[in-house]
């Protein structure tokens, strides 16, 4: 599948917009994850999600899978697993984690699937990238069935000095486009209700390990230190203790949030 049609004039000129920003990402997302700190710190942020996936789902889709090795750990789990991203680019180098699977280039804010079609919705890290969260969010309600999960994480704004540091960084870099946004705890909640979704769970996510192990092509410090992979276990279970404490868990990079669809909405 190609660029996706015209219909609504934002969503269009953002979906050329991220098409064109992930061209350039495609290989720095294959170097973040050729390391073995970045890899762990990657997987732990996988297995988390993916311990939210309900016994018996089977028809999984990860809308916005990029580069597929998110998809690759889903796929060991829960195989038959789909991904659709609208970056062709990204998606050659899925192939390279996922060969075999599924992929679908295309819209999320146009699914080309049949309503009801999966059990469970993953979205780590796109719902930013997109303009109309609500329509994003309705759309991944409607391919959900009425027992599906929606499991997304998404970048955190509740700290202001967060929210200030990815203010200037998603306006100054090349690497993000200056419309992307994070969320705050009870922004993201509204959203998803107003797309008709029920959120059962909310979860801060990622400090010490997402800052320093998560992005070796923003900040590559850790490449340098021996041990690097001892160090990043220590951070993964010390964010792990922050995140689960009231107000430290302010200091989380991201929220991992699950919703199931509202009865009746
Ligand atoms: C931050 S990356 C995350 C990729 C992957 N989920 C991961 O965690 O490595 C965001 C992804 O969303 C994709 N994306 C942005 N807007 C999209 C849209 N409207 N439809 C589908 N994918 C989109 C981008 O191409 C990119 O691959």
């Amino acid at each position: 599948m190609s660029a996706p049609s015209s219909q609504d004039g934002v969503s269009d000129q953002n979906a050329l917009a991220q098409i064109e920003l992930h061209k350039a990402l495609a290989p720095r997302y294959a170097y973040r994850y050729s390391f073995e700190f970045s890899r762990l710190f990657q997987q732990d942020w996988h297995a988390e999600m993916i311990s939210h996936v309900p016994a018996g789902a089977k028809h999984i889709l990860d809308l916005g899978c990029g580069t597929g090795f998110f998809l690759a750990e889903l796929e060991e789990k829960h195989p038959g697993s789909v991904g659709l991203d609208i970056s062709h680019e990204m998606l050659k180098v899925s192939d390279q984690y996922v060969p075999g699977v599924r992929l679908v280039t295309g819209d999320a804010e146009r699914l080309p699937f049949q309503k009801g079609r999966f059990d469970v919705v993953f979205c780590k890290g796109s719902l930013h990238h997109t303009r109309d969260h609500v329509a994003f969010l309705k759309n991944c309600r409607e391919v959900l069935g009425p027992d599906g999960k929606l499991i997304m994480s998404e970048p955190c704004n509740d700290n202001p000095i967060i929210r200030a540091a990815r203010a200037i960084l998603y306006k100054k870099s090349q690497h993000f486009d200056v419309g992307d946004q994070g969320f705050t705890k009870a922004g993201i909640i509204s959203l998803c209700e107003q797309a008709g979704f029920e959120v059962t769970l909310v979860k801060k996510y990622g400090i010490l390990a997402y800052t320093f192990a998560g992005f070796p092509d923003h900040l590559g410090i850790l490449r340098y230190i021996p041990g690097n992979a001892l160090i990043t276990k220590l951070f993964i279970g010390l964010d792990r203790l922050l995140c689960a404490t009231p107000v430290l868990n302010l200091l989380g990079f991201h929220i991992v949030i699950v919703g199931k669809p509202k009865v009746g909405a």
